[in-house]
């Protein structure tokens, strides 16, 4: 299926996540969007106008604030990203895909919930819109999802970050997150149960789960590192294709600490792939340049006619020497000039390499 070129953006949210995709797509824009129109609560619209007016017209011809779903949907976004968290998803995104709007979704923890991924599947199929999975703050999905077609023995995540990241969660009922000294394990379990009981840390758990072996299967452990200044996703996969580890140590979002940046850059680069198209799914049954953005190639050092047939020359000569092994009265030959030309011209273009066969 082809995915639709991206001209009208639609976002809900507009925090840390909306802010580095919408500032690394104006980077990667040749020319401004037509539309971008952002979803956010009636109070964080003026943090929403913040955010575009510093994007500036390079993101878009025209922009909109709105607060209401209905209203976003009436400016016909060819797609939607959730920047906002799993309240939204659950409000919003069988809506956006009944229209028929393919759905980016950061806050693949929401999906921990059975009701709301059936909601959403059911909508998809319905309406015709894509639900779409970004890889967040973690990496190695492909491989992932690639030896689940081998058979999955075990996949272990265990997400580490620095005690005041664990701030407003459950954790701090087990642990002393301001005094602690050492690293402290204060969850082990499966990712449906640490959805469950860290909803707001669960996505790279339910991004794996999703890619692998399953919410109930996958296991999760959660860990307060004293030792540790960054959020910290490693997992490790045995199964029927080979085993392996992955390890990520994601700076946190300036303005939200308790997001990796690369969540914000896996929506950038989403967004970037849908106005470039650069997914290699075609127009037509044959893959052009066009369909991958790539421009002509144009030459960037300009060359004499006397340059270029010289090269030919050699390249020639150099080719029919090593056809014959330096039999110079072969290469002559086939070549269509004297022996004695022959050795003038691999004077000139260096070629005296093997002395064995050169005239005296
Ligand atoms: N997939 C991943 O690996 C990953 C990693 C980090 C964060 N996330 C998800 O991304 C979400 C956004 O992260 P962030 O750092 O940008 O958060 P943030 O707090 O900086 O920004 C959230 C934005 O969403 C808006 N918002 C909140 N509820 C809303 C609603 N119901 N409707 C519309 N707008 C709403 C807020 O006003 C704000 O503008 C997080 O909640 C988290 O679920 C996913």
């Amino acid at each position: 299926m082809m995915a639709k070129k991206m001209t009208r953006l639609g976002l809900i949210g507009a925090g840390g996540i909306a802010e580095l995709a919408l500032t690394s797509l104006v980077k990667a824009l040749d020319a401004p969007l037509d539309h971008v129109a952002i979803l956010v609560p009636a109070d964080a619209a003026p943090q929403a106008r913040v955010l575009l007016e510093r994007c500036g017209p390079a993101l878009a011809a025209a922009t909109a604030v709105h607060s209401d779903l209905k209203a976003l949907l009436a400016d016909r976004p060819d797609v939607v990203a959730e920047c906002a968290g799993h309240v939204a998803v659950r409000d919003y995104g069988a809506t956006v895909l009944e229209a028929g709007c393919d759905l980016i979704v950061i806050s693949i923890g929401s999906l921990a919930d059975d009701a709301i991924r059936g909601r959403l599947e059911a909508a998809a199929k319905s309406g015709g819109g894509r639900l779409v999975l970004p890889a967040g703050a973690v990496g190695g999905i492909d491989a992932l999802a690639s030896a689940r077609l081998s058979g999955l023995e075990e996949v272990i995540y265990t997400g580490r970050k620095p005690p005041k990241a664990w701030k407003g969660t459950p954790a701090e009922k087990l642990l002393d997150l301001d005094t602690l000294k050492d690293a402290a394990v204060f969850f082990e379990g499966s990712a449906r149960d640490a959805a469950q009981t860290y909803p707001f840390n669960a996505n790279v758990a339910a991004t794996l789960a999703i890619a692998g072996i399953g919410l109930d299967a996958t296991k999760v452990r959660l860990v307060a590192d004293p030792g540790v200044t960054r959020n910290v996703h490693e997992f490790a996969v045995r199964s029927g294709c080979g085993d392996f580890s992955v390890r990520l140590e994601g700076r946190p979002s300036a303005s939200n600490p308790k997001t990796s940046q690369l969540a914000g850059y896996s929506m950038a680069r989403e967004l970037i792939n849908r106005v470039r198209r650069a997914i290699v799914m075609a127009d037509s049954r044959v893959i052009s340049a066009k369909d991958l953005d790539l421009l002509p190639w144009v030459p960037t050092q300009v060359r004499t006619l006397e340059e270029i047939r010289a090269e030919a020359e050699r390249t020639a000569i150099e080719q029919a020497l090593l056809r014959h092994c330096h039999r110079l009265t072969e290469v002559a030959a086939e070549l269509g000039i004297s022996r004695i030309t022959l050795y003038r011209l691999m004077c000139r273009y260096g070629l005296r390499g093997d002395e064995s066969g050169v005239p005296a």
